[in-house]
């Protein structure tokens, strides 16, 4: 009997313990730093210096930028990037691609899209249109700053894949 009592206290005091215990180590409720053993102060390094994303390249952010331009300027209501056709051609792959205009006298020419065909392509769309497709592109000479220009053209390169 008295065995039983001395049993029945111990194991308040544990009960207590336990309570006090995960009462002052809790703070926000969390058990956790009760029930962790600290590990050994030697062995404990600093961790290692997160290494920091390398900078994006100016051509990077030419093309990010470009993107952006593309979205705002409306650009992307009849340019797809996946290679989908839409009122305009995809953009996707067209940079080094082999494209049929029609000129306005009504000839037609094949040329390889460069930078200086992208660039009047833009800004007067209409001295050679894509064949196949209407002359329904605005031109955007005076609409656009050299530094949007040159970023968008960054951007359309960058799509590479299927034309
Ligand atoms: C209203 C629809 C429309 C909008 C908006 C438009 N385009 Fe076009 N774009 C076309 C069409 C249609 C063609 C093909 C006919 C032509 O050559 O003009 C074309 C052709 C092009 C070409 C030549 C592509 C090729 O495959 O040879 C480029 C580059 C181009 N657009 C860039 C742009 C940029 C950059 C913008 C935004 C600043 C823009 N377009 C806005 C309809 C559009």
């Amino acid at each position: 009997m008295e065995e039983i009592v001395r049993k029945g206290s111990l194991l308040v005091l544990l009960v207590v313990a336990v309570l006090s215990l995960t009462a002052c180590g809790g703070g926000g409720g969390t058990q956790q730093p009760a029930q962790q053993p600290t590990p050994p102060a030697a062995k404990t390094e600093p961790p290692p210096a997160p290494t920091p994303p390398p900078a994006p390249t100016e051509e990077e952010v030419k093309i990010a930028r470009g993107k952006e331009v593309a979205t705002n300027m409306g650009c992307v209501a009849c340019h797809s990037a996946d290679g989908t056709a839409g009122v305009g051609p995809t953009w996707q792959g067209v940079f080094g691609h082999e494209v049929t205009v029609v000129l306005p006298d009504g000839s037609e020419t094949t040329l390889v899209a460069d930078e200086a065909y992208l660039r009047e392509s833009i800004l007067n769309a209409g001295a050679k249109i894509v064949k196949g497709y209407e002359a329904s592109m605005p031109n955007y000479e005076g609409q656009i700053s050299e530094e949007d220009l040159e970023a968008l053209i960054a951007y359309i390169k960058s799509l590479k894949g299927e034309h």
